[in-house]
């Protein structure tokens, strides 16, 4: 069985720690900034001293194209087999949208009960924001994003479609399970930070939902007497998001309002290309996946223009959740400091190719020449350490 949760089985044995990592490079800028982060991992192994064993996973538009195949129960079966899993992103102009993303990644994350998605949103020292006169002090906090259900479960119906006769429905499922989940592991990672969880809902117009992700934090609340917690409406999110991030520390929230202020939060981190993310398997039973978060952005594909970070922070967080804290703290770091020295975030004026800022980020984690604190990939091993007790 693979098991992405524990920390690496071999550590301490004396054998070579060895991490079997499935790669879905996907679409668009998806195997550019996969490659970028596929270098920073060749760094990394000769750093600190593990190997990987990688396997090529062909999903996205291309395969589709050509054999109508989306996510097959083979490739669920081969991705299965493996520790963890590097994604690049999906999605093209090719296809009716909808098809590949609900086809390929959100039946990833069901099949492969990907419970949580873990976005975190910080501002690295000397990365410019667009937010006049933040600073990094005030921006690092992590949005914990349940993965599974909400309005993403799909289900839905038309009748008269194509006419002004249309009526269209599209429901949200909320099951006390999924949301346990969530708000559980909010708190727990909570607890190794500043003890704060603040929930993001609509609860005065989903007054359904609304109540049950209430009531789900209040009991589990009661476990955490450490923790403080809070409520903010989605909409006043996206207000205090840019003005006041300083207020949040881990925020627990439904699939599509973290979908949508996790954009909001990426560009406080300097844009979209910065943003990392980690469908988390907590119970161990398939391998988490990584991804950036800006996705396959096909307007500039094979242009050399779009930034590894948010692909090498997703790798980041991927070493951290197989037990590779020293590699994966090191990775973040560099990253960061790479970041710090770019003239922009984004596209040509970034001064450097995707593939030189891999060679970059590859060749201070060789060094291991970073030194922003890397507190994040602690935590989440913490986490994952209580989880699997
Ligand atoms: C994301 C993306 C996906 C989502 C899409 C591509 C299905 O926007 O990972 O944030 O909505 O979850
Ligand atoms: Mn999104």
């Amino acid at each position: 069985m693979s098991q992405s949760v524990a920390p690496s089985a071999a550590a301490g044995t004396g054998t070579v720690r060895s991490h079997r990592l499935a790669v879905i490079g996907g679409d668009g800028i998806g195997p550019e900034v996969t490659q970028a982060a596929l270098t920073v991992l060749d760094a990394a192994q000769g750093r600190f001293g593990f190997t990987t064993e990688r396997t090529e996973v062909p999903l996205g538009a291309d395969t589709y194209l050509a054999t109508g195949d989306l996510l097959t129960p083979d490739a669920v079966e081969q991705l299965r087999a493996h520790d963890a899993i590097l994604f690049g992103a999906i999605g093209s102009p090719r296809v009716t949208p909808g098809i590949l993303e609900r086809g390929i990644i959100l039946a990833l994350r069901a099949e492969l009960h990907q419970a949580i998605n873990l976005r975190p949103v910080r501002l690295y020292p000397g990365v410019p924001t667009p937010v006049a006169g933040l600073t990094p002090d005030r921006c690092d906090l992590v949005v914990v994003r349940e993965n599974s259900e909400g309005s993403y479960v799909g289900g839905g119906s038309t009748v008269h479609r194509g006419t002004r006769a249309a009526v269209a429905t599209q429901g949200s499922t909320n099951t006390w399970y999924a949301v346990h989940r969530a708000v559980d592991f909010a708190f727990r990672l909570a607890e190794q930070r500043r003890g704060r969880v603040t929930l993001c809902h609509k609860t005065n117009v989903l007054t359904e939902a609304g109540a049950l992700w209430l009531a789900v934090v209040d009991e589990v609340a009661d476990r955490f007497p450490s923790v403080e917690h809070d409520y903010v409406h989605v909409d006043a999110m996206c207000m205090h998001l840019p003005v006041s991030p300083e207020r949040f520390d881990v925020v627990v929230t439904d699939n599509l309002f973290g979908d949508i202020i996790t954009d909001l939060g990426a560009v406080l981190q300097g844009g979209l290309g910065v943003a990392a993310s980690g469908n988390l398997n907590i119970e161990g039973s398939a391998p988490s996946m990584f991804e950036p978060v800006h996705g396959s952005a096909p307007d500039i594909q094979g242009r050399g223009w779009a930034n590894p970070a948010g692909a090498a922070l997703s790798l980041a967080l991927c070493l951290a959740s197989l037990g590779e804290g020293a590699a994966a703290a090191a990775v973040e770091s560099v990253t960061a400091g790479v970041l710090a020295e770019l003239p922009a975030l984004s596209g040509e004026a970034m001064g450097a190719s995707t593939t030189e800022l891999g060679e970059r980020i590859a060749a201070g984690v060789a060094q291991d020449t970073g030194d922003v604190e890397s507190s994040l990939m602690t935590q989440l091993a913490a986490v994952q350490a209580g989880l699997a007790d």
